[in-house]
């Protein structure tokens, strides 16, 4: 379930042993762990160690690609500094990744920045990330493209405690049948009204509802097997999200670099969520 790697640099050239390990850990559903690497914060960017650089509203600062940021109490040079701290993470993260995987052809998204303590938010079901969950964007229709994550602990003391549950193909044989059926319309009338950017295709439909039925699930929640993981401070850690069932379940101060591919560029295709989906469904989701 974790794939621990003694990386400690975020510049190749890796190890021929290790980019292996990396792969077939990842694509086979693992947590790739760096124990080893730390994304280091300068001294003027430690005054971001304060849950108050968040408006309060969102769960997460956010920055976008081209470098607007979103969700911060902060304005003016605090806010500049702010950005470039994430712009940096950015950076560091693309450069390891293109180092260590093959996917020559990878989205950088979105940087997020979660300074507030997990443990004790209060929020609806379908948006507390402490349940077991993959991941859907209700706005962002992927059509099957992979959601990669690579989160950083920055938090000087705290480890950040995740749930880690079982393979995606054990949860969605429990769970497809009991996803709703598809409204023919919906996705046109979204798109329509702007709710989401593009249309969802089936694929989209059912990952938001896998996702959902499985938070709403209180048994499922209590009762399917998880493993306990705790990041300690100075360390990372990258997963597919949209295939890896995950909670987090407390710490602050967590670094987020999102990244899409197509499934195409995977060494293994087939243990994509779409193409397990479409296998089980019988049917052609995007
Ligand atoms: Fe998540």
């Amino acid at each position: 379930m974790l794939e621990t790697l003694p990386i400690a640099s975020w510049t190749g050239p890796y190890a021929p042993e290790i980019k292996a390990r990396a792969l077939a850990g990842l694509e086979g559903g693992a947590v790739l762990f760096f124990p080893n690497l730390a994304f280091a914060l300068a001294e003027k960017e430690k005054q971001f160690l304060d849950a108050r650089v968040s408006d309060g509203k969102a769960k997460n600062i956010s920055l976008d690609p081209s470098g607007k940021l979103q969700s911060t109490a902060l304005t003016g040079k605090s806010a500049k500094d702010l950005a470039a701290m994430m712009a940096r993470f950015a950076d560091s993260t693309s450069s390891l990744v293109a180092g260590l995987l093959p996917y020559r052809d990878i989205e950088r998204a979105r940087t997020s920045y979660r300074p507030v303590q997990v443990k004790g938010r209060s929020q609806s079901k379908i948006s507390d990330d402490r349940l077991l969950h993959v991941d859907a964007f209700p706005s962002r229709p992927m059509r099957g493209r992979r959601i990669l994550r690579f989160f950083a602990n920055v938090a000087p003391t705290s480890p950040r405690h995740w749930h880690v549950g079982e393979p995606f193909e054990d949860f969605a044989r429990t769970f497809l049948p009991r996803v709703g059926p598809h409204m023919p319309g919906k996705s046109w009338l979204f798109d329509k009204l702007g709710v989401t950017r593009g249309r969802r295709s089936l694929y989209d439909e059912l990952m938001l509802s896998l996702h959902d039925t499985a938070k709403l699930d209180d048994a499922f929640q209590k009762n399917s097997p998880h493993q306990k993981v705790a990041f300690p401070p100075g360390s990372c850690w990258m997963v597919f999200t949209d295939m890896v069932l995950h909670a987090a379940m407390g710490g602050e101060f967590a670094l987020e670099q999102t990244f899409h591919l197509d499934v195409e560029q995977m060494a293994q295709p087939e243990r994509a969520p779409i193409k397990v989906l479409e296998r089980l469904s019988g049917k052609s989701l995007a």
